[in-house]
């Protein structure tokens, strides 16, 4: 039953190679945004740090800017916004850490650790939802924070989980503000 017939490809067999090759470029076409939002592009991969000019900012504005792959939060919070965040006590809080990359691992999760240190307006948060990573919508939910549509959570105007399955406060990524309106991530 070995099929020995070397014979070169005939007329039909060539135009079957051809719709064939045909298609795979058709399915590459498909994948590829598919493939292009799920990786950080080569630009992103490349940039371990990226800065950030905030000078066009205005009190209440957010932007949402690309670190490594990630989107990244960047609010310039009100004076109503931050006090609603200072009065919570640190005793009705989900998760009581700070998950501020920039201070050690056991800072508990205060307004002052959460936001820009000695900057208050300023919060800066990886925006991914800490249940399954979706990316919460700003100004929104029950406590006028972010809220993320997925299933429900709820997190306050220092980016806290205070309601919802996500378990943990919206990660705080490492920055520095390299000048007054320049902020360096990574
Ligand atoms: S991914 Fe955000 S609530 Fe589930």
């Amino acid at each position: 039953m070995a099929h020995t017939d070397t014979a070169e490809p005939t007329r039909r067999d060539f135009l079957y190679i051809a719709t064939g090759a045909m298609g795979a470029v058709g399915a590459g076409a498909l994948a590829w945004p598919f493939i292009d939002q799920m990786n950080p592009d080569a630009s992103a991969l490349a940039l371990a740090s990226i800065e950030v000019d905030v000078s066009a900012m205005e009190e209440g504005q957010s932007i949402t800017v690309k670190w490594r792959g990630k989107p990244v939060f960047i609010r310039y919070r009100t004076a109503k916004e931050i006090e609603e965040a200072t009065a919570v006590p640190l005793s009705e809080l989900r998760d009581p850490l700070a998950r501020n990359l920039n201070l050690p691992d056991n800072a508990e999760a205060t307004d002052e650790n959460r936001a820009a240190k000695g900057k208050e307006p300023w919060l800066i948060m990886v925006g991914i939802c800490t249940h399954l990573g979706c990316v919460p919508l700003g100004q929104q939910g029950d406590y006028d924070g972010w809220f993320c549509p997925c299933h429900g959570s709820h997190y306050d105007t220092a980016g806290r989980i205070r309601k919802g399955p996500a378990p943990e406060n919206l990660l705080v990524p490492p920055y520095d503000f390299v000048s007054d309106a320049k902020i360096k991530i990574g």
